[in-house]
C-alpha cells in the first residue's frame, strides 16, 4: 500500500520561545480531505505554517509520500509535493496575473497555465493584471490556482471559503 499523503506524528511547534501547536498527530490518506476547525487565534495557520517549514518546530516528525521532510526547508518541501494556499494568499502585488502563474509552473511548460484559466476563467480575463489590482475573491484564486499548477500531491488551503480582507480591516 503506498504510503499516506500526509503523515504528523506528535508536532509542537511555534514562535520564539512560544509553544502554538501542542502534541499534534494525524495523517491523511490518499485521495482524503481533512478539514481543520478552530476559533480564531486557536492555531490553525500555525499549524499549516509548520507543515510547510515557516515556524519553529519544537518537537514530532512530518512525513509526506512516506519521506520525512520535517528537517527540510520549505521550497524543499514544495519540490517533494507539497502544496500550500496560505491564508494571506500571497500574491506578488507587482507581477501581472500570468507572471505569478508562472511562479507556479516549477518545470512544467509555460502553455500549462491554459489548466489555470480553465478552473478560473475569470484569471484569463485579468491575465495583464497586476496582483494588487485583484479583488480578494480574485487573489484567492490566483493563489490557489498557481499552487495547483505545480502538481501537488497534498495541498493545504487556509481558509478557502474566505474572501480574504487585510487583517486591519478585520472585526
Ligand atoms: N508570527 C507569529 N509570531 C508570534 N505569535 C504568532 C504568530 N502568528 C500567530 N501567532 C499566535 O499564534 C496563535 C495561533 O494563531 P494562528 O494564526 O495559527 O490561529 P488561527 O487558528 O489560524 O486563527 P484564525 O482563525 O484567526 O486565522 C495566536 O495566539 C497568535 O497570536
Ligand atoms: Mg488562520
Amino acid at each position: 500500500m503506498p504510503a499516506a499523503p500526509l503523515e504528523v506524528v506528535n508536532l509542537s511547534a511555534g514562535y520564539g520561545p512560544t509553544r502554538v501547536i501542542e502534541g499534534i498527530s494525524f495523517s491523511v490518506p490518499a485521495g482524503a480531505r481533512l478539514a481543520v476547525l478552530g476559533r480564531n487565534g486557536m492555531g490553525k495557520t500555525s499549524l499549516f505554517a509548520t507543515l510547510a517549514g515557516q515556524t519553529r518546530r519544537f518537537e514530532g516528525e512530518i512525513r509526506l509520500g512516506g519521506r520525512d521532510i520535517t528537517k527540510e526547508p520549505s521550497a524543499t518541501r514544495a519540490r517533494a509535493g507539497l502544496g500550500y494556499v496560505p491564508q494571506t494568499r500571497d500574491v506578488f502585488p507587482t507581477l501581472t496575473v500570468e507572471e505569478n502563474l508562472q511562479v507556479g509552473l516549477k518545470d512544467r511548460p509555460k502553455d500549462a497555465i491554459e489548466e489555470a484559466y480553465g478552473m478560473f476563467p475569470r484569471l484569463k480575463e485579468r491575465r495583464r493584471n497586476l496582483g494588487n489590482q485583484l479583488s480578494g475573491g480574485e487573489q484567492q484564486m490566483l493563489s490557489t490556482a498557481r499552487s495547483i499548477l505545480g502538481k501537488p500531491s497534498l495541498l493545504l488551503l487556509d481558509e478557502p471559503l474566505e474572501v480574504w480582507r487585510p487583517s486591519s480591516a478585520r472585526s
